[in-house]
């Protein structure tokens, strides 16, 4: 066994090219997917989950407690599960990741206690990785000529994060902007509760929009007067509730009687519309500032079918190119978490496995980006 040595891998190091030989098993438990997966040079070889959605939607959102419990039950089956998957068994795996932070701390810690068992009793080296960072990395898994090549950027947006980054390496990401309120994803989901869909929205809405007009009603795409990389929807969000309501008003509907279908696709649109405008332009602002040309489109809402069209179209005429992560591989998964820890085991990162802990809020240091003068 390689003696491990606890290190931050968010500090910047030298990325070693060579790939980690052999089989890495990635947990995933940050929120309400219990996700196992196994990655070999670049390949998914197996991805199982055991989806917690049903048990949450009832109460509209993920309740952290009852996420916690049901990655307890579902780790082990979800591990077993996917070894079968890949037609292998714990001797086979050369290598463990799981995500560390940020998340729900319950729910990380199952997560973590799981792989530093695994690690300890097998004598594996493990590492830990952070979430958002597991999402831009799904990337490396598009195949070998369709990866972006670094530096490049990740915009990454998800239920409980929306922002924009640099990434040098897989253990070197650098935020340059983030939502100052709330995340892309949540946008979608708490609009979408107003409007009775099931939680979580964003695929629902998706679908919807197809149908609907995204110019019937104006609603606000990103904050007026600031010219950084710093995202907000919560402006947006009022008022997509405040057009709802003034609809139920003028349609004599009751606070819980189903919109017609109409006005729910125009809804939609428009909603859609405005979270990608602003998702887009800073984006492109990004792109303009760094000089940057690859982008990675990663995390749940990456997986949104206009969001993926336009930002391609809107890249394309800056001479920049969008590197969408597959849709299987944009919501939360263990393939992405195997893939950066492939990636962090090669450039020689490891995790104590008798002293690894988990991280509900990590934040990476953020530097605001101002346009040149
Ligand atoms: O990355 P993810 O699986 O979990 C978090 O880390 O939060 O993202 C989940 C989010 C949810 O808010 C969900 O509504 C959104 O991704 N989402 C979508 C789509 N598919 C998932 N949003 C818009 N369009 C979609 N097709
Ligand atoms: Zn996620």
């Amino acid at each position: 066994m390689t003696t491990p040595t606890s290190q931050p891998h968010d500090a910047t190091s030298t990325v070693d090219a060579t790939p980690w030989a052999g089989p890495v098993l990635g947990i995933e438990t940050s929120c309400d997917e219990t996700a196992v997966g196994i990655v070999e040079g670049g390949r998914v070889l197996a991805m199982r989950f055991s989806t917690q959605v049903p048990l949450h939607q009832r109460f509209g959102g993920v309740v952290p407690e009852v996420a916690s419990r049901n990655h307890l039950l579902s780790v082990l089956p979800t591990l077993e599960a996917a070894l079968a998957d890949a037609g292998l068994t714990m001797a086979d795996i050369s290598g463990l990741a799981v995500t560390d932070r940020p998340g729900l701390l319950g729910a990380l810690l199952v997560g973590v206690q799981t792989a530093a068992t695994l690690a300890w009793r097998n004598e594996l080296p493990l590492v830990g990785v952070h979430h958002i960072h597991a999402h831009c990395w799904a990337a490396m898994l598009l195949p070998a000529d369709e990866r972006p090549s670094l530096p490049a950027l990740a915009l990454a947006v998800s239920g409980g994060h929306s922002s924009i980054l640099r990434v040098d390496g897989p253990d070197a990401f650098e935020t340059l902007g983030e939502t100052l309120d709330d995340a892309a994803g949540e946008a979608f989901d708490k609009v979408g509760k107003l409007l009775g869909l099931p939680y979580p929205a964003g695929p629902h809405i998706d679908r919807l929009a197809r149908d609907g007009d995204p110019t019937r009603w104006p609603l606000p795409r990103g904050m007026r007067g600031r010219d950084d990389l710093a995202l907000s929807f919560s402006g947006l969000k009022t008022a997509a509730r405040q057009q709802i309501e003034a609809l139920r008003v003028e349609l004599d509907l009751g606070p819980d009687d189903p919109l017609p279908d109409r006005e729910l696709a125009d809804i939609c649109a428009c909603l859609q519309d405005a979270i990608v405008a602003q998702l887009v332009s800073i984006a492109v602002r990004a792109v303009e500032r760094t000089g940057l040309r690859h982008v990675v489109l990663a995390g749940g809402v990456a997986a949104n079918s206009h969001l993926r069209a336009t930002l391609a179209d809107a890249l394309a005429k800056v001479g920049a190119r969008a590197f969408a992560v597959p849709p299987r591989l944009c919501t939360d998964n263990g393939a992405m978490v195997a893939a950066l820890g492939a990636s962090l085991l090669a450039s020689g990162h490891r995790a104590d496995p008798l002293r690894m802990d988990a991280a509900p809020t990590a934040r990476p240091p953020m530097r605001s980006l101002q346009k040149a003068p």
